[in-house]
């Protein structure tokens, strides 16, 4: 037998298929009874049809649950009324178990309930939508650099020191030693410039975040390009160039997805380049005539940042921070040494931060007195301060946020559903 999956049905019409998957629901209208699958790919619609009550295959009909786990065999049609347009006529059932009472229902369950089933939660329809998109939206991000010749570094998890600030540092044993989970793998990717000009990584991050917000997971997964001679225009490009690049692949892969969601997807088309461009100083101000209590040299709050992202309809780039709220590692402007050549590229529709990055300090005084400012053991630097003694070059990167962009463009309200299992401020359960 054939065991197919319900996203290709449509090239097995009129073909015996066997679909292996879970029971969504049933219902019976007469001598017909109709049966939703789902196989994790699709939704296909079964039928039975018999002139006899008895029938064993009614009866094991009846028996099934929602989220039973069958096997059924039989012959696909065409169906225009079917969701997915075909259907299959149910020959035969073989049930591999039959399902205890679901806990999630078709009736409304509150947040709490459903984080405490995320296990189950993530077969709902919506939620599987996000994550489908989750799954191209990856491919996508891989594809964009992969094109562009980029080599894929994967930088460790278990790190000596800080990349980040050492305020959202997870700290770990590391037999004798100390150890940090990664809160960004740029540092390393410095060096791997060194060996392959152009370079991103790919993986988890973690921040030890006392933030309560819909923005911040504890746990979240970021891609880093890092480009050897690249300024920070070429890396603000670079950046407008991945988002278009996503958003473009995924309007055209997940119409479906994007459709369950109810996306006005009008709002993600009109996304072109070049995006707006902003100083810090600039911005500082526009958001003091919205209202904002924010003084120059304050950092973009989560309000700030929902503020900013509302004056636009395309993601906007802020560039030019003050030194003093942005990472050691940042390089200072030339005419304005109390800036840094740092920019944040802000989703539209008020989702705030998606791309934070910039040009690095390439001179080793300048680093050394960095590190020294921001109390920074040293010793764990030396590494890092070795790339600006053999062959230094002025160089740029950015880490997007995968969870962040994946909620802008699903138009999520929280961030905990673009991951499959989030890790949140008060929970790591499932
Ligand atoms: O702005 P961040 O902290 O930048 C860095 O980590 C740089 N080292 C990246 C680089 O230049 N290679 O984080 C980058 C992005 C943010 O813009 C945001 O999208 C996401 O990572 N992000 C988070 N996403 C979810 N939960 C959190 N707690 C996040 N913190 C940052
Ligand atoms: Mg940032």
């Amino acid at each position: 037998m054939n065991w197919v999956y319900i996203e290709d049905i449509s090239n097995f019409k009129d073909q015996e298929v066997e679909i292996r998957g879970w029971v969504y629901n049933k219902r019976s209208s007469g001598k017909i009874r109709f049966l939703l699958v789902r196989d994790g790919t699709g939704i296909l619609q079964g039928t039975i049809f018999s002139p006899k009550k008895d029938s064993p295959l009614f009866k094991q009909f009846d028996d099934l649950t929602q989220e039973s786990s069958i096997i059924i065999r039989g012959r696909v049609r065409e169906e225009k009324r079917a969701p997915g347009g075909h259907e299959i006529n149910i020959e035969e059932i073989n049930i591999v178990q039959i399902a205890q009472e679901y806990p999630i229902t078709p009736k409304e369950h509150g947040i709490p309930f459903l984080m405490e089933h995320r296990h189950l939660w993530l077969r709902s329809q919506k939620q599987h939508a996000v994550l489908q998109i989750r799954t191209e939206l990856v491919k996508a991000i891989r594809n964009f650099f992969d094109g562009r010749g980029f080599r894929l570094m994967d930088t460790p998890i278990l790190t000596p020191s800080a990349c980040e600030g050492t305020t959202t540092l997870f700290e770990t044993k590391y037999f004798d030693q100390k150890a940090y989970l990664s809160q960004s793998g740029q540092l390393y990717n410095e060096a791997t410039i060194g060996a392959f000009g152009k370079v991103y990584c790919f993986g988890p991050t973690f921040r030890a975040e006392k933030s309560k917000t819909r923005k911040h997971l504890i746990e979240f997964w970021m891609v880093e390009p890092e480009v050897a001679f690249a300024t920070l225009d070429d890396t603000i490009e670079l950046g407008e160039d991945l988002i278009i690049y996503i958003i473009e692949r995924i309007l055209e892969k997940n119409k479906n997805e994007l459709k369950i969601l109810e996306r006005d997807t009008k709002l993600l088309e009109r996304i072109k380049k070049p995006f707006p461009r902003i100083t810090y100083d600039e911005a500082q101000k526009k958001l003091k005539e919205k209202g904002s209590k924010m003084e120059w040299g304050d950092d973009f709050g989560s309000p700030e940042e929902t503020l900013m992202s509302n004056i636009y309809d395309i993601p906007v780039c802020v560039t030019h921070f003050p030194a003093k709220i942005k990472a050691f590692y940042m390089q200072p402007d030339s005419k304005r040494p109390d800036l840094v050549l740092g920019v944040d590229v802000l989703a539209s529709e008020g989702y705030g931060e998606l791309i934070g990055g910039g040009q690095r300090i390439h001179d080793l005084d300048l680093l050394e007195k960095k590190i020294k400012e921001h109390n920074l053991p040293r010793k764990a630097y030396e590494w890092y301060l070795d790339l600006r003694k053999y062959g230094s070059v002025p160089h740029s990167g950015f880490g997007l946020g995968i969870e962040r962009t994946l909620s802008w463009i699903c138009k999520i309200k929280h961030i905990r559903e673009t991951i499959p299992f989030p890790r949140l401020l008060y929970r790591i359960y499932p």
